[in-house]
C-alpha cells in the first residue's frame, strides 16, 4: 500500500483593506450581492461575483424555491450566467460571501461541493485558473488559487468514454 497527499495552502489576510484594489472590489461585490438575495427559507444570504477575463463581472445570489430543491447557490447562479452570457471567456476570479440575521456566520462561506464540481468543470476547460476569494459580511479574507485545490481526487467527465471507443 503506498500512502499518497495532497498539499493545499490556502492564503489568509485580515480584511479587504490587505487585497489588491481590483479583488477588494470583487469581494465588497459578493458582499453587496447578499442583500440581493432571495432566501426567504434559510435565512442565509449568500452573494458571489464572478470577474472574467475581458473585465466583465457577473454576479450572483443564491435563489430559494418553496421546493427547495429547486433553489441554487450563488456560485452556480453566477457561474451559469457567466458561461451563459460569455461562453468563452475564463472566468478568472469569484469572490463569495454570506451573511445571515437568523444564523451566526463566524467564518469565511467555503462552496458546497456541487458548487465546487460546476466551477471546476469551468476552470479546466479554461486556460487559466479560476482564483477564489472566501469572505463574510466582514473580517478576513481566504484566498485559494485554484478550484482544483478545493476538489482533490475529483470526478471528470473526460473519463467517460465508450468501451468501443479506444
Ligand atoms: N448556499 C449558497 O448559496 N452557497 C454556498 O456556498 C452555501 C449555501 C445557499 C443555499 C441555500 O439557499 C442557503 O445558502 C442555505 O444553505
Amino acid at each position: 500500500m503506498v500512502k499518497r497527499d495532497i498539499l493545499f495552502h490556502y492564503y489568509e489576510v485580515e480584511s479587504v483593506a490587505a487585497l489588491t484594489p481590483e479583488e477588494r472590489e470583487l469581494v465588497e461585490l459578493a458582499r453587496k450581492m447578499c442583500e440581493q438575495a432571495y432566501a426567504p427559507y434559510s435565512a442565509f444570504y449568500v452573494g458571489a461575483a464572478i470577474l472574467l477575463e475581458n473585465g466583465e463581472v457577473i454576479k450572483g445570489s443564491n435563489q430559494e424555491n418553496g421546493a427547495y430543491p429547486s433553489g441554487l447557490c450563488a456560485e452556480r447562479v453566477a457561474a451559469f450566467a457567466a458561461s451563459a452570457m460569455f461562453p468563452d471567456v475564463a472566468m478568472t476570479k469569484i469572490a463569495i460571501s454570506a451573511r445571515s440575521n437568523r444564523l451566526k456566520v463566524e467564518d469565511p462561506v467555503s462552496p458546497c461541493g456541487a458548487c465546487r464540481q460546476v466551477l471546476l468543470e469551468y476552470e479546466s476547460t479554461q486556460r487559466v485558473p479560476m482564483k477564489i476569494l472566501l469572505s463574510k459580511e466582514d473580517g478576513k479574507v481566504l484566498i485559494i488559487d485554484r478550484v482544483k485545490d478545493l476538489l482533490p481526487l475529483s470526478f471528470s467527465g473526460n473519463g467517460l468514454k465508450r468501451k468501443t471507443d479506444q
